[in-house]
């Protein structure tokens, strides 16, 4: 890395030695000298991860029989278990009554909080701030932890595209540097300074592969991209979570061109260890190894156990291909037995770094788990993060905020209104419904004296029962205005839940349809876990607020911003488009030699029967208050491979009320040996500003954050004009200028995964 200060660079993508502070020489002494006390059949027994229970039913199957495994030495992990009571029996017998002692690993999917329940990802994802991502997923550590587990299957940090595919509620969207810089503040939230303190976790980085870019957004489905794209967009936020320190990853289900990243040697072996110099844990996806069969590479259990192996997958979720046939594939391949080895050493150092072999018992602490779980603490955190993920969609003639003093009968419309199941959204770990403050709950609560809240539940979101539907306009008739929540059951999102139109569920959108037609006043919440094509809605309702599913304080959340106790400032990690039948569609894409152009009578890149443009852009969110943009500053006009651009902008509240702008850096190289998108995100900054307050927002770049997956897969910086963008979305740029990279250099670091140093100068105070 010529001329460029590594240990800067290293700084900018949040680069830290892997298990912080415990990969010391004293422990990996001990590993292995364990490994050399070990039997064949320990050693694959540490490789075993098993089911303790189901998601939706922890601990359940832990027996007697499971009890006798653990003695034996049979198993390294256990997952879907919690509580530090139970999993503390389950631990002793594994320190002192098996041969070795060695500890077990408890693990769980904690996606967006264990007891506490924070807004799901893709909503976490809509603040556009990594600090409050952060906080979140500490929280969601220190409870965790206390309920005895070591490990969550999180973050999932899959680019997603496709809106049809369910799971794009459990990431951070579409854009490469967004993901990549969420996917760091998550690693750090849950992982602290130090992973042998007992209140942090190990964090998996998954589904390492290209799970996001499952073919017409079947869940499962094979990806089949370019190499170019693997690069640039689906594998950044892996690298950066791996340079902070991710203590394991997970391999995706699916097949890249033919290759299941659970047997992708080049990928995960030469890429993810060898160059990028990942040691931490790979483990598959539930059953995953198995399934090699299923997807036609391998013949028989003992050949995938071998591909899985020799990919560096050191745990097997639940297939028991490890424990049952690998020693089969060690038979037939000698050679196999050095990898073995070097996966038990993994996993050992894992359970070192975590401090179990010293203090095994410190995640048991009962008065500690009553304590941390829904505490006061977390719960405020819970709403805040809530508000800041709210995004305003549109809000025609000021209908927003409500002022409840003017208001003597508010209508709740909606069944969603008062559904604390689907706040929680996917993943729920130990949440309870009982526990949310529904939608219904927060307006109840936040409405003043005088202030009458009615309740319709209109038509059920689960079916198409619509019988309610004449009532709630009743209601709406005899109410001065009207919070209508409408959506996406939680279950319509996720894992294996796929939609092929991503349209409103009929039942809601008729319910939208009446309750509009009364010509109300009529604010719409929208409750879903995907973007929605909704052209209709966005038509004709004149406020829209993006609320997605907002965790145990969703209810109070959004009566904060309905009644304009604050103003809205999340913006879209994703884009909405006009049609389920226009995805995947992102705001980066390639310019085309015959750019859209409404003209039909010119053959262009567009669709017949509608604009290609999304219905809200990627980054959109407006606000109760207005932001103008000025004095754009480049500080050179050419920079050198190791110098860097700073690239500054005032930012000013013009508007009557306190509010939050998401600054937005976007570039783009318009002439390179290799198409560039038409543009890219590359900074990002969440500013707080009073009434007539300014801000000065600085970016610093440098060339490699330019860099290029080139035709002979080096990251190229190429010399030449670079366009900078700076503007409130995608759609909505308020500043430009350029510069000029002045040399060539060869770069290696994927571009997205290098953090845009941003630095805020207030210039001018607020009036209030
Ligand atoms: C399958 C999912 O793909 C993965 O994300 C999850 O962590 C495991 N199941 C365990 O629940």
């Amino acid at each position: 890395m010529a001329n460029f200060p590594r240990a800067a660079l290293m700084a900018s993508i949040g680069c830290v030695s892997l298990f912080v502070g415990h990969a010391d020489a004293q422990t990996a002494w001990r590993a292995e000298t364990l490994l050399q006390k070990m039997t064949l059949e320990e050693k694959l027994g540490q490789l075993v991860q098993r089911a303790g229970g189901r998601s939706k039913a922890l601990n359940s199957r832990l027996d007697d029989a499971e009890l006798e495994r653990v003695r034996a030495g049979q198993v390294g992990s256990y997952l879907h278990v919690a509580g530090a009571e139970p999993l503390a029996k389950l631990q002793k017998v594994a320190v002192e009554e098996s041969r070795l002692g060695i500890p077990l690993l408890f693990a769980m999917d904690v996606v967006h909080g264990y007891r506490t329940i924070f807004p799901v990802p893709v909503a976490m994802a809509s603040t556009w701030r990594p600090e409050s991502i952060e906080a979140a997923a500490r929280v969601a550590a220190v409870e965790a932890s206390s309920a005895g587990l070591h490990w969550t299957f999180a973050p999932m940090i899959d680019i997603a595209r496709d809106p049809r595919w369910g799971r794009i509620v459990e990431g951070a969207g579409e854009d490469p540097y967004l993901g990549a810089q969420l996917a760091i503040a998550q690693v750090r939230g849950y992982q602290g300074a130090d992973l042998s303190r007992p209140d942090t976790i190990m964090a998996t980085a998954k589904h390492f592969g290209a799970y996001g870019a499952a073919i017409g957004g079947r869940d499962y489905n094979s990806a089949d991209i370019s190499e170019r794209t693997l690069h640039e967009v689906y594998l950044p936020p892996f690298y950066a979570a791996a340079k902070a320190g991710a203590a394991s990853f997970m391999s995706a289900f699916n097949d890249i061109g033919g290759v299941p990243t659970t047997a992708n040697r080049a990928l995960a072996r030469t890429l993810l260890r060898e160059q990028w110099g990942y040691q931490g844990v790979l483990i598959s996806d539930w059953n995953a190894i198995a399934e090699l069969l299923a997807h036609g590479v391998a013949a028989d259990r003992s050949a995938a156990a071998s591909l899985a192996l020799q990919a560096s997958v050191d745990m097997d979720m639940v297939g028991a291909i490890y424990e049952q046939d690998l020693k089969s594939a060690l038979e037939k391949d000698p050679d196999l037995v050095k990898l073995l080895d070097e996966a038990v050493l993994r996993l050992l150092h894992a359970k070192e770094a975590l401090g179990l072999f010293d203090r095994p018992m410190q995640y048991h602490d009962v008065r500690r788990e009553k304590r941390s779980l829904l505490a006061p603490r977390h719960r405020e955190l819970a709403r805040s993060v809530a508000r800041e993920s709210i995004v305003l969609l549109k809000n025609e003639g000021g209908v927003l905020p409500l002022r409840a003093e003017n208001l003597r009968k508010l209508a709740v419309v909606g069944a969603l209104a008062s559904d604390g199941l689907s706040m929680l959204g996917s993943w729920r770990a130990q949440g309870r419904a009982e526990e949310v403050v529904t939608i219904l709950q927060g307006f109840e609560r936040a409405a003043p004296k005088g202030l009458e809240i009615a309740y319709a539940a209109g038509a059920d979101p689960r079916n198409d029962d619509t019988s309610g539907i004449a009532a709630a306009v009743e209601l709406v008739e005899s109410a001065d205005a009207t919070v209508l929540v409408i959506g996406e059951h939680f279950d319509l999102s996720g894992e294996a839940r796929s939609r092929a139109d991503i349209g409103i569920p009929a039942s809601q959108l008729e319910l939208a349809r009446e309750v509009l037609a009364t010509g109300k006043p009529v604010v719409v919440v929208l409750a879903n876990g995907r973007p929605l094509a909704m052209p209709w809605l966005a038509e004709h309702a004149p406020a829209i607020l993006e609320t997605w599913m907002l965790g145990v304080e969703a209810g109070p959340a959004i009566a904060d911003v309905v009644f304009g106790k604050v103003s809205p400032g999340g913006r879209l990690p994703a884009a909405f488009p006009r049609a389920s039948g226009a995805v995947p569609l992102f705001y980066a894409g390639n310019p085309t030699g015959r750019p859209a152009d409404p003209d039909l009578s010119k053959d262009t890149a567009r669709y017949m029967d509608q604009p290609i443009t999304p219905l809200f852009p990627f980054g959109h969110g407006l606000s109760y208050t207005t932001f103008d943009y000025s004095n754009l500053d480049i500080d050179r006009e050419r920079v050198a491979a190791d110098e860097e651009v700073t690239i500054a902008v005032t930012v000013r509240n013009s508007g009557s009320v306190a509010g939050d702008e998401v600054v937005q850096l976007y570039v783009r190289d318009p002439v390179a040996s290799v198409a560039r998108p038409v543009m890219e995100l590359r900074g990002f900054k969440r500013v707080t500003l009073s009434p007539g307050e300014a801000q000065r927002v600085s970016f610093r770049l440098n060339p490699r954050q330019l860099a290029l997956f080139g035709l002979d897969r080096q990251w190229r910086v190429e010399p030449g004009r670079i366009d900078v963008m700076i503007g409130s979305s995608s759609a909505d740029i308020r500043a430009t200028g350029a510069f000029e990279i002045s040399k060539a250099l060869v770069s290696d670091v994927p571009a997205t995964a290098i953090a845009t140093a941003v630095t805020v100068e207030r210039v001018a105070s607020g009036h209030e």
